[in-house]
């Protein structure tokens, strides 16, 4: 087992009481006041409130998606989809704090010549981090800009050295029910866990498909998928599989969750298209999270020119 070495995770006094978090304070203890709400809801509510202190990493700026206009960090880190806590957007930011982030473990294994283990520790020293701005587009509807910070997945497979055998890589989240309250339902839960996500090898290899360890400048927040996340920005946002515990190199089509709930409605694919509706949504248009308007939406989320030619020869209406 592997533990964070507290020299990458600098957190300065300044963060640990951000006007933010200061605010947020300010605002809790006079909502306390004024409900008079019990001790045992006051302390779960605070621990929510502290959860916001973050590390901060050090990382490199980068050129993509300079000129786009990023959510707020609030808008990011509080309507999120996290079915191991709840169905409800608003909720993951409320019950996250039972993810308990550090130690944590990622076993890179399958078809690779080097199997390997790797703690968040690793990745963070091993590795120049970058900062990306991408869009993020939920096949619900909606969109977002965000800052992500972390290394191209490339970095971390072709370490493990895979095998010509490689042809797909297979995501699975942690599964601890102590962790995630969901996953304690078993057969009543939201949805079957663990939760599993996959990708083709070229597109697991493109340039654009990250892992995340933190956004806005500091480590991620437990409801974005900390300690670590994919981060694909051309395709919906349920291929984005957070708390990844496992990579695997592996040479038939993992079956990713939302395909095995509803293959009609969920492929392995979920490019972003503006001409391929969902079953039960429109995907022609988007509504960018703050936003009144609605856009239109792009083609593969705007990075065709990045991703079109991997799908050259495929019908893109079939192979949702
Ligand atoms: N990963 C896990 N383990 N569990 C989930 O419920 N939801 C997915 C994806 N990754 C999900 C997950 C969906 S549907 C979306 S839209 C994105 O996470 C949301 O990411 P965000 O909360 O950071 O916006």
């Amino acid at each position: 087992m592997y533990t964070l070495k507290q020299k990458n995770w600098k957190i300065s006094e300044n963060e640990i009481t951000s006007e933010n978090l200061f605010n947020k304070r300010r605002d809790f203890l006079k909502l306390g006041a004024a409900a008079l709400v019990s001790s045992s809801v006051v302390a779960e509510k605070l621990a929510a409130v502290e959860s916001v202190k973050r590390a901060s990493l050090d990382f490199k700026k980068t050129l993509y998606g300079k000129d786009l206009e990023l959510n707020s960090f609030d808008q990011a880190s509080t309507y999120n989809n996290f079915y191991e806590f709840s169905l409800k957007k608003d909720a993951p930011a409320k019950l996250a704090h039972t993810l308990k982030p550090n130690p944590w473990d990622i076993e890179i294994h399958g078809e690779v010549q080097k199997p390997m283990h790797i703690s968040l520790d690793d990745i963070v020293s091993s590795y120049p981090l970058e900062e990306r701005i991408y869009r993020f587009r939920c096949v619900e509807g909606w969109s977002m800009v965000v800052p992500w910070i972390g290394v191209t997945l490339a970095h971390l497979i072709k370490k493990a050295k895979p095998t010509s055998k490689a042809k797909y890589v297979k995501f699975t989240t942690m599964l601890d029910p102590e962790m995630f309250p969901d996953q304690k339902r078993g057969l009543f839960g939201n949805i079957p866990y663990p939760y599993v996500e996959g990708l083709r090898i070229d597109e697991a290899m493109n340039d654009l498909t990250f892992m995340a360890v933190g956004m806005y400048g500091k480590i991620l927040p437990n409801q974005n998928g900390a300690p670590i996340r994919l981060v694909v920005p051309w395709k919906y946002g349920f291929k984005s599989i957070k708390s990844i515990v496992s990579i695997e190199l592996v040479e038939k089509e993992p079956l990713n969750t939302w395909k095995l709930i509803n293959a009609r409605e969920y492929g392995f694919y979920a490019n972003v298209n503006p001409e391929v509706d969902h079953p039960r949504w429109s995907q022609a248009k988007e509504r960018k999270l703050g936003s009144f308007f609605k856009n239109k939406t792009m083609m593969f989320n705007g990075y065709e020119e990045e991703v079109g030619h991997m799908y050259k020869n495929m019908d893109l209406r079939k192979y949702i």
